[in-house]
This record gives structure tokens, C-alpha cells and sequence, in this order.
């Protein structure tokens, strides 16, 4: 089975290199938030250009803890896709917040601007676009209307590490943003963890605070917080990581490009060609998307779906939710096919092949 994705193989590709970093963490016996996680949090925030980074537990607890560190208050209404991993929403509520969802557009599959407009009340705090499957949100009008209505804007990077909107990379352009290192990302740990990035030094003191049970210095606590850190481990193996980002995210857009010419006659439509993407995903929309799953998986392609239901219409949040038709259009189509390099560089010719095939027996 050609897998959708397979992150062994990418802690298999720097093997080595990973291995005398966990050495070097059981060598020094420390592996709790020591020096692995203060290098990586300064390197990572030298590869995002902005002013800190602060490692957290996973990428929920990023947006929970970058929401509340930059004001959110309880109750405060959280305006975001429901085109995204339902951790937003959830993380957005474990901040206190209460999100309110609003569709995306088609050209980007990210948060239309006009929908964000439109759907901001005299509740309305804050915004959190999300860079979905690596597309980079027009950062530029999400912005124009956040400023006029004075939201914090936290961005969600959980699928977007490297991205580039006008030349900076995503991640800079909010009060704050999130990412997360779950196994599957571009950067991906093994295990869970996330990190908060901003160029606010008191949002990012915050942060360090609510990680780590409210402390100061002094290790008194003096504000809310948990235990919501990076342990050593996994900021070891990220820093092995981030120096071959680059590389990966390039390879995933010439992965990109092979599938746009292989598949640009078929039956279905291919993901938004923005520059600056960096694919987590290559989603394609299809008609008959479980039929066409089914016959790719019998013949050795494994796809996914992200996602079968927008989060505006999972049990917890459909309540008083409006219709989203492109959010509903896309999830009712989306089919993920394998980008990863360790697995799609070897394999892309078959799994075109096998894709136009049952296209070819969907429509007979
Ligand atoms: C868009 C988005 N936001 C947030 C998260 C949450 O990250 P984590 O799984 O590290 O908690 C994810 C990961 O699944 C995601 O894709």
C-alpha cells in the first residue's frame, strides 16, 4: 500500500542525525524545557523571522495559549473557518472563547475576507485564519478588517510551516500565532507539541507563564497557566528537522506541479495554485469521493479526507451555526492524495494512474 502519508519515513530519512540527539538529551539528563527547547524556540523564531518563539505541549494548546496570552476574555466571540481541524474551534473554546465560523473562498480555501467582515458583531474579539493545507490566507485584507473593528488576530499555522504571503513567511502577520509539530506536519516531532510565535514580548512572557503553572521567575505563581510545555525530545528532533524544512516544502511543490500536469484534463478539480504554498496537502475535489477512495485503496492508494464535515456542523458546535456552501461543497469532496516526499517521490506516475482509472470507472 502506497500510504497517505508515513511520517517514519521522515524520521527515517535524518535517522542518524536524530539518533545522537536523543543520545545528547539522555547524556545531559535533562528533559524538561532545558537548553534543546531554548535552541529550538531561537532558531525556529530565526526561520519565521519574528522575535519569539515559545514551545507548548501541541498546537491546540499553541492557539488556546496564544488567544489568552494576547486578551482574549471569557465569552469573547472567535471568529474562524470551519474549513480546518476541528482543534480551532476547540482550542478557541479552551481559551474561553466562543467561535463563530464563516465560509472560505474557493480561490485560496481559506478565509474569505468578506466573510469576515460581514459576520463581525459587537462581540467579536478576535479572528483566527487558518493557513490551510499550506495556503498561505490573504493576509493583507484579513488585516485591513481586523484593524478597523480592533481584533487580535492569532494566525493558525498548524498546517503551514514555511509558507510565504508577500514575501514574509505566515506566522508573522497576527498578535500571535500557532503551530503545531504533530508527527504528520512539514515539521513534524514524534509525539505531540506545538509552539507560539509572536513579536510582542509580553504576549511571549505570557505564554511562558501559562505553560508552566503560572510561574515567574522566582517560581511563585502570579497568573493562570498549566502544564502545557515542549519537553526536551521532542525540540531535540525538531531541531534536527527544521534545517531540512526547506528542502521538503520545495520538493512538495514540485511534487505539486508534477500532479497539476499529470491530472489537469480529468474530471476533477485541482487544489488553488497560490505561490508561497507550501502543501501539507495536495486535495483534489471530486464527485463520488468514497467510491473513488474505496477503488484507489483496492489497488494500493491510500487517500484521506480533511475534512468530511466542516466543524460548523460537528455535534458540538452546530448549534445556531449558519450554512457555509463552500465549506459544505469542499467537504463533501476533498480527497487528499500523498505529497509527502519519503512517500510521493517514488510513486506519483502510479498513483495518477490509478486516480484517472477510477475516475474513468466513477463515471461508467
Ligand atoms: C489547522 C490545525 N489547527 C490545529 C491543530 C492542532 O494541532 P495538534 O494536533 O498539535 O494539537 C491541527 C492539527 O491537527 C491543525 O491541522
Amino acid at each position: 500500500m502506497i500510504p497517505q502519508s508515513d511520517p517514519k519515513r521522515s524520521f527515517d530519512a535524518a535517522q542518524e542525525d536524530i539518533q545522537r540527539a536523543i543520545q545528547r538529551v539522555f547524556e545531559r539528563g535533562l528533559f524538561i524545557l532545558g537548553p534543546e527547547a531554548e535552541a529550538f524556540e531561537a532558531e525556529f523564531a530565526t526561520f519565521l523571522d519574528v522575535r519569539h518563539a515559545v514551545g507548548v505541549s501541541s498546537g491546540t494548546d499553541a492557539v488556546a495559549l496564544a488567544l489568552s496570552a494576547a486578551g482574549l476574555k471569557p465569552g469573547d466571540e472567535v471568529i474562524t473557518v470551519s474549513m480546518t481541524a476541528v482543534a480551532t474551534a476547540v482550542a478557541i473554546e479552551d481559551a474561553g472563547g466562543i467561535p463563530k465560523f464563516v465560509d472560505v473562498d474557493p480561490a485560496t480555501r481559506c478565509m474569505d475576507p468578506r466573510a469576515l467582515a460581514a459576520a463581525i458583531g459587537p462581540r467579536t474579539a478576535a479572528v483566527v485564519p487558518v493557513h490551510l493545507h499550506g495556503f498561505p490566507t490573504p493576509m493583507e485584507s484579513i488585516i485591513a478588517v481586523a484593524r478597523r473593528y480592533g481584533l487580535l488576530i492569532v494566525e493558525d499555522c498548524a498546517q503551514a510551516h514555511g509558507a510565504i504571503y508577500q514575501g514574509r513567511r505566515v506566522g508573522s502577520f497576527g498578535h500571535a500565532a500557532a503551530f503545531s509539530f504533530y508527527p504528520t506536519k512539514n515539521l513534524g516531532a514524534p509525539g505531540d507539541a506545538g509552539a507560539v510565535v509572536t513579536d510582542d514580548p509580553a504576549i511571549a512572557q505570557r505564554v511562558r507563564r501559562m505553560r508552566l503553572y503560572g510561574w515567574n521567575d522566582e517560581r511563585n505563581t502570579v497568573g493562570p497557566g498549566s502544564n502545557r510545555r515542549i519537553d526536551e525530545l521532542h525540540a531535540a528532533v525538531l531541531r534536527v528537522l527544521l534545517p531540512r524544512l526547506e528542502a521538503g516544502n520545495a520538493e512538495r511543490r514540485s511534487l505539486a506541479h508534477q500532479y497539476r500536469s499529470r491530472l489537469h484534463d480529468l474530471d476533477l478539480e485541482l487544489p488553488p495554485h497560490v505561490d508561497g504554498a507550501v502543501y501539507h496537502q495536495f486535495a483534489i475535489a471530486v464527485e463520488g469521493r468514497t467510491a473513488l477512495q474505496a477503488f484507489m485503496a483496492a489497488r494500493g492508494v491510500q487517500t484521506a479526507v480533511h475534512y468530511p464535515v466542516g466543524a460548523h456542523q460537528q455535534k458540538r458546535f452546530a448549534c445556531g451555526a449558519s450554512a457555509l456552501p463552500v465549506t459544505e461543497r469542499l467537504s463533501a469532496r476533498l480527497l487528499s492524495l500523498p505529497v509527502q516526499p519519503e512517500v510521493a517521490r517514488d510513486h506519483l506516475p502510479e498513483i495518477c494512474r490509478v486516480l484517472a482509472e477510477g475516475l474513468r470507472c466513477n463515471r461508467s
